[in-house]
């Protein structure tokens, strides 16, 4: 793997979620992703960066490009010191919610990724890492 640089955004307002969606937007576009994979991205990481402004009271949000075996993709990582997420599982089921949302947000972020984590302890603040890949839907060619 060949790591190229990680940029990292502030996530504090919503002035910062429209900035992180277009850095996710340029970012896809320069890895060639198709437009629709471009959209799947950028409303998954437009999701995780709603839940660590509104759950996580603010955080931060890490992009970096990465390379395996010539192929592209995004790694997004968003993390906030807040409260955390006591049952993970529930919270990726469709239509949990502790808040006033539609409780689709983690789960539809989960399926719109290829690789999804969430590293999350109740006081401990909560990560979450979305990697997606460019032409995923085609076979490598050799
Ligand atoms: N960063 C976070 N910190 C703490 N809790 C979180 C975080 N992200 C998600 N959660 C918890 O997981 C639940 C489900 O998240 P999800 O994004 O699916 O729904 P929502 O944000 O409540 O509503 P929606 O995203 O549909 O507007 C949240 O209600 C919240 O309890
Ligand atoms: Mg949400």
């Amino acid at each position: 793997m060949s790591p190229d640089d990680v940029t990292r955004l502030q996530i504090g307002n919503d002035v910062q979620i429209a900035g992180a969606r277009q850095a996710v937007r340029e970012a896809a576009v320069a890895a060639g992703f198709s437009l629709v994979e471009q959209t799947k991205i950028v409303t998954a990481a437009s999701e995780l960066a709603r839940n660590t402004l509104v759950h996580g009271g603010g955080g931060h949000m890490e992009l970096q490009a990465v390379t395996v075996a010539g192929r592209k993709g995004l790694r997004l990582t968003f993390a906030d010191d807040g409260p955390g997420i006591r049952d993970v599982d529930s919270a990726l089921s469709d239509g949990y919610t502790t808040g006033n949302g539609l409780g689709l947000g983690l789960g539809g972020a989960r399926r719109l990724v290829q690789e999804f984590t969430i590293d999350s302890t109740p006081g401990g603040g909560t990560t979450v890492t979305a990697v997606s890949w460019a032409r995923s839907g085609q076979r490598v060619p050799r």
